[in-house]
């Protein structure tokens, strides 16, 4: 792969961890399309990348259209995409306590984190089996474990359950094809889905994002790797 311009997609680019990973990857020579919900709603944040070289694109994980488009777009500038990051999520405090949850809470949890990110992969696939050898990530939590809830945010630990499901499946399912598909659990990191006073480092996190893209190529696959200790 040396020497050929390296093309990787990141969903949620616009802000928090998604935008941290854009611009450590874009610094280490990779060419980012930063994929944004709603690029003219995050207007600094889609400059700031532009003018670190990458390409916006539209991109909502949750609308087939909108991620058909973003395939066609792809497709007809870069032909081929050497990895994708699955970093677009959504946490509802609202549904803290099942009992109580809006139905239409878990429903929208379960759409984002973990069906979105089967339906992205799907729809790239063409472009990343023509990459030969690329990487998928998945930005998950490991908090989902069993052995780790608490009976708080089911709704967020089912997606995240799913989505590392997914991931273990796609590392097998995916092998044939020279595309490695691995997890990354950044710790609780302080975004706006963290919160200000969340204890983890979201460079160190962006750098495990990094690691995890440049897995591309050696086989390694079908992990959970985890930014904080
Ligand atoms: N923060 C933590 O402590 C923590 C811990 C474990 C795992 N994670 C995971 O890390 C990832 C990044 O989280 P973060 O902390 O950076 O959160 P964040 O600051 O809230 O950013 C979330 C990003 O996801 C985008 N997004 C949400 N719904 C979308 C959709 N339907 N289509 C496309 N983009 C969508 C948002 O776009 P808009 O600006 O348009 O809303 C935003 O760019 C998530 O998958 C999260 O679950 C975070």
């Amino acid at each position: 792969m040396s020497g050929e311009t390296r093309y990787v997609l990141i969903t949620g680019a616009n802000r928090g961890l998604g935008l941290h990973s854009a611009r450590l990857l874009a610094r280490r020579g990779w060419s980012v399309i930063a994929a944004c919900r709603k690029p003219e709603a995050a207007a600094p944040a889609a400059e700031e990348l532009r003018a670190h070289g990458a390409t916006v694109v539209r991109l909502d994980v949750t609308d087939p259209e909108s991620v058909t488009a973003a395939v066609h777009m792809v497709r007809n500038t870069t032909r081929k995409l050497h990895a994708l990051v699955n970093n677009a999520g959504i946490f509802e405090h609202a549904e803290e306590h099942l009992p109580d949850a809006p139905a239409a809470i878990t429903r929208d949890l379960l759409l984002t984190n973990a069906w979105g990110p089967l339906t992205v992969t799907q729809q790239f696939l063409p472009l990343l089996r023509a990459a030969d050898g690329a990487s998928v990530v998945n930005v998950t939590s490991q908090d989902v474990d069993p052995e780790n809830l608490d009976g708080t945010f089911t709704g967020y630990c089912m997606s995240k359950a799913a989505l590392n499901v997914m991931t273990a499946n796609l590392a097998l399912a995916l092998r044939p094809d020279r595309i490695v598909v691995n997890g990354v659990d950044p710790g609780w990191i302080p975004t706006d889905m963290g919160g200000p006073d969340a204890p983890d480092d979201v460079t160190q996190a962006a750098r495990t994002v990094a690691t995890a893209v440049e897995l591309a190529g050696t086989g390694r696959s079908g992990e959970i790797l985890r930014a904080a200790n």
